[in-house]
């Protein structure tokens, strides 16, 4: 059976774990997988999640199985955090379930299209997570794509994005991402928000929003602008969101599937079928992360503790952004790289080649995604001159 089988290869993020890890150069930088890094390149556990868990391990009193839809009162809490102060409008018809992961509920998300419409398409921006190919395409749904990131400009393509939607129908399902644009980090402005909401009343598609980095833009609220405003006036709305960065819990893979319907029958029989479609994949999520994250949003003094360390960890992120513009223009790089400043979250596109991202790994020991996205936390006070140094003289190689 196993012999029809060929290697596949390395995924193109993961991968570079694997390959920054066996790398022996004690200078080498990673700037690949979008994980959290403090300036000593750490990861640490945010000391509000610290004791959360110590909490409720003290209080845990069974392990049995939570059920399909997962904890309920992280389902409520993560809904009042996507939507703020329009959750009290909209709650009767809003529905989430806990999932593996922000990756899980786009799964689930994806097998729940297909039952609802088995001539659905998605359509995807370009560019998009690399991960947002396979694990759609795995799950069987079409893949189309938008344009939304101009490479020349280093600009969002907003006309090109637009025109495009406004061909879309109601078979159509288009996914945005809700703050921090990965790969690219450039944001569609509330106006731009605006536009797609009206595309989608007009034109009838559905969006499906993936919102993994909540807190890592401008703020809680403002990362959430646009899927409030889509869930205050759309009939119909998926949200994906995912726990792995704001609250730093990579590996508990804590994440929630969550729909607004129609009406509040639809949303029963939404969350019904949501639950079976779980049943069918993994049966239920695993418990830990959900109770972390439910004890802190329930817990005034752990939730402002949480949200001063998420502001610092996007202060940092900012500064960094600063940091990197300015020393590569001091290192004399080709080109203007203040767009730096003007993206969002984890990333940026640095605007370089999947060659020079080679020379770079090869000859510098810096890593990133071939497509020369990076993730800004990786950059430090201490490596940001051999990183800036780098790149200057990649690019004046060419
Ligand atoms: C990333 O884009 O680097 C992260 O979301 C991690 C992943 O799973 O790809």
């Amino acid at each position: 059976m196993f012999s029809t089988l060929k290697p596949v290869e390395t995924d193109p993020i993961l991968g570079l774990m694997a390959a920054f890890r066996a790398d022996p150069n004690p200078q080498k930088i990673d700037l690949g997988v979008g994980v959290y890094r403090d300036d000593h390149g750490h990861t640490p556990i945010l000391a509000s999640v610290k004791t959360a868990e110590q909490q409720y391990l003290a209080s845990e009193t069974t392990k049995t199985y939570v059920g399909m839809a997962g904890d309920e009162q992280y389902n409520t809490a993560m809904s009042q955090l996507i939507l703020g102060d329009v959750y009290a409008a909209v709650s009767e018809r809003f529905r989430t379930v806990q999932t593996p992961g922000g990756t899980g509920a786009l799964r689930v998300a994806a097998e729940f299209i297909l039952r609802c419409n088995p001539d659905a398409s998605l359509w995807v921006g370009s560019p998009t997570w690399a991960n947002h190919w396979d694990l759609f395409g795995a799950a069987g749904l079409p893949i189309r794509e938008y344009p939304y990131y101009n490479c020349a400009d280093k600009d969002l393509d907003a006309d090109a994005m637009l025109a495009k939607l406004a061909t879309a129908g109601p078979d159509d399902v288009v996914l945005l991402h809700a703050c921090c644009h990965n790969p690219s980090g450039m944001d569609p402005t509330f106006a731009q928000w605006e536009a797609v909401c009206d595309l989608a009343l007009e034109r009838g598609f559905l969006p499906l929003v993936d919102m993994a980095y909540q807190g890592f833009g401008d703020g809680l609220d403002a990362d959430a602008a646009g899927v409030r405003l889509l869930a205050e006036r759309l009939p119909e709305l998926i949200v994906c969101t995912s726990c792995s960065k704001n609250f730093g819990l990579y590996r508990e893979r804590i994440g929630g599937c969550a729909v607004l319907s129609a009406s509040q029958t639809l949303a029963d029989t939404v969350k019904s079928t949501l639950e079976n479609t779980v049943r069918g994949i993994y049966s239920m999520p695993p418990h830990h992360g959900a109770a972390i994250v439910g004890t802190i949003l329930s817990d005034p003094e752990l939730r402002e503790q949480w949200s001063a360390e998420l502001a610092l960890m996007r202060d940092r992120l900012n500064t960094l952004r600063q940091l990197m513009s300015r020393q590569l223009a001091q290192a004399g790089a080709a080109g203007d790289f203040s767009f730096i400043e003007r993206q969002k979250g984890m990333f940026s596109f640095l605007g370089i080649t999947p060659e020079q991202v080679a020379r770079l790994r090869d000859e510098d020991s810096i890593y990133m995604v071939s497509s020369g996205r990076m993730n800004v936390a990786g950059i430090s006070h201490d490596n940001v001159d051999r990183f800036a140094e780098a790149v200057a003289r990649v690019l004046a190689q060419d």
